[in-house]
């Protein structure tokens, strides 16, 4: 049985299919950045009786360098990775810029699951049924901003969310397109409103609908089971999109070729700056 990597695993959705696949005999490995999340994971597998198959990983996946040394780690520790369930996420109604240079959001829910989905391919491809989950838009959200990815003008916070969902979905399209002999199924899933932390830092408008979301959202337990079966196999082909349990059709106009591959090409660009670090995205993005 291999590993299971989690991103955003210490807490909300992520926690809870972290808990799942301890349950099934999986060494799960979460990553986050609150060293105190990590240790409550790490207690509760031990009361589980799982606590020797329980793994965190501290780190900051707006940073480029933090993506690179989690891959390491994982590629060191699991010959074979089962799952990678892609769910970090932060609110910021205010936009930031990493130390790297990227727009915050852009970087932690777009660039980060990048990084991960070709870095971790190898791993991946070694298990027998392999599954990437993408907290993408599964086809929910607005047009691509070509002229403007990381929202230097007329940023909100709520609407970079929801591009770099959009990008997810692209992303999916140009993974399943480079990697196309490989078993690895990827599935977009938008669970819908789920009351979860909504981890992040609002301003007063945004934190009252918040509230109000927690308030109408469905329970991460209800969303979990919504979630699995298009996790496990045999699943439902190379790329599968998902909204709140019910598949989407693969929309060519959304989840449309072209643009995944130009999106691949323009990330492939803003990546080699620190292109001494990230040797391996041409490697995976342009397989022998
Ligand atoms: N909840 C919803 O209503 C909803 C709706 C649509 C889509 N989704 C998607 O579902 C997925 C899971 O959402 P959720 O609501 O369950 O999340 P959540 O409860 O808000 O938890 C967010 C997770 O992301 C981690 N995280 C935040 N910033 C990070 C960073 N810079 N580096 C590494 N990890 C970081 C947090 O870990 P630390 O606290 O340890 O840093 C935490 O584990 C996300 O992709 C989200 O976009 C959720």
């Amino acid at each position: 049985m291999g590993a299971v990597v989690i991103t955003g695993g210490t807490d909300g959705i992520g926690r809870a299919l972290a808990t799942v696949y301890l349950r099934r005999g999986h060494d799960v490995l979460v990553v986050g950045r609150s060293t105190r999340k990590g240790q409550e994971f790490i207690t509760a597998a031990t009361d589980l009786g799982a606590g020797d198959r329980a793994h965190y990983v501290t780190a900051d996946l707006s940073r480029i360098g933090e993506n690179q040394r989690l891959i390491q780690a994982v590629t060191t520790a699991f010959p074979v990775v089962d799952v990678l369930v892609l769910g970090a996420r932060y609110h910021r109604s205010t936009r930031t810029v990493t130390s790297d240079g990227f727009e915050t959001n852009f970087a932690l829910f777009y660039l980060s699951r990048f990084l991960l989905s070709h870095g971790l391919v190898d791993p991946l491809n070694r298990a027998e049924n392999p599954v990437i989950l993408n907290f993408g838009g599964a086809g929910q959200t607005g047009p691509v901003r070509w002229d403007d990815l990381q929202l230097e003008h007329r940023y909100h916070g709520v609407d970079a969310m929801g591009h770099s969902a959009r990008l997810n979905d692209l992303l999916g399209v140009s993974f399943t397109t480079i990697h196309e002999d490989s078993p690895i199924r990827y599935v977009l899933n938008h669970p819908g409103v789920v009351v979860t932390s909504f981890a992040g830092e609002y301003d007063a408008v945004t934190a009252a609908q918040v509230a109000h979301l927690k308030q109408v959202g469905k329970t991460v337990a209800d969303s979990v089971a919504q979630i699995l079966p298009y996790l496990d196999p045999p699943g439902t082909g190379r790329l599968t999109a998902v909204l709140e349990g019910v598949r989407v059709p693969l929309e060519p106009s959304i989840f449309d070729h072209g643009a995944a591959a130009r999106l691949h090409e323009v990330t492939e660009r803003l990546l080699v700056k620190p292109r001494d670090q990230l040797e391996f995205i041409g490697r995976t993005a342009h397989p022998a």
